[in-house]
């Protein structure tokens, strides 16, 4: 990828790259779930409502997160701010720091995941994915809903959650959680590249 710039839409600096011909290529956002906000029946009936089974995912699990992964690398939209390297097999391992949510459907197979890194009490979503053969059945929500709530649960109490301004399923998805937005942010690349 060129050179590109990523800067908060309000940011002084943003002007004058515009005047030296930067230009605007990709919008995304940063959004907030506090834990005193969480409406804890709706997010169990987003985990209740979804096909198989909705757990956390284990270090017996990083085969089938290093396989959803290899079948989605390439469907995050957006720009530098917004993309997603492909896991490796450290990356794809949960830990303490570094959570991991999954719906797996009746033969076993994850078809939806959700990483979190947490920082005491609080709770980054790094990615959300879903197999493009089960998407549009609530399986994100599922999935996020069930991070949140298990993270609630052991004190986490600050949930931030970003992504592409133009991916309308994570954006509805963030919504029905109870995501506020609160940031957004422009990508700027020099004009021409
Ligand atoms: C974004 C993504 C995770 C959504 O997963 P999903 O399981 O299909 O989403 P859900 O079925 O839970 O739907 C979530 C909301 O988005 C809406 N939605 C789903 N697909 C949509 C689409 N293509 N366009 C617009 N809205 C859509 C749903 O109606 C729902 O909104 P609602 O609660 O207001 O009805 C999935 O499309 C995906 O894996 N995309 C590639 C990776 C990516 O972009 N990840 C997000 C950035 S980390």
């Amino acid at each position: 990828m060129g050179e590109s710039i990523v800067l908060l839409i309000q940011a002084p600096r943003r002007a004058a790259l515009e005047a030296e011909g930067w230009v605007v290529v990709a919008r995304s956002f940063g959004a907030q779930l506090d834990s005193n906000s969480i409406n804890v029946e709706r997010l169990q009936a987003m985990v209740a409502q979804a096909e198989g089974t909705v757990r956390e995912i284990t270090d017996t699990d990083v085969d089938a997160v290093l396989h959803l992964d290899a079948a989605t690398v390439e469907d995050y939209p957006g720009s530098a701010a917004t993309q997603h390297a492909a896991l490796d097999r450290r990356a794809a391992t949960p830990s303490a720091s570094r959570r991991a949510f999954g719906a797996f459907v009746p033969d076993a197979e994850l078809v939806a995941m959700t990483f979190v890194d947490i920082d005491g009490a609080d709770a980054e979503t790094q990615f959300t994915v879903v197999h493009r053969a089960w998407r549009g059945r609530g399986l994100s929500v599922a999935v996020k809903a069930a991070s949140v709530l298990a993270l609630t649960a052991e004190g986490v109490t600050r949930f931030r959650t970003g992504g592409s301004a133009d991916n309308a399923a994570i954006l509805r998805a963030n919504d029905a959680l109870g995501y506020v937005r609160d940031e957004e942010w422009v990508t700027l690349v020099p004009n021409g590249r």
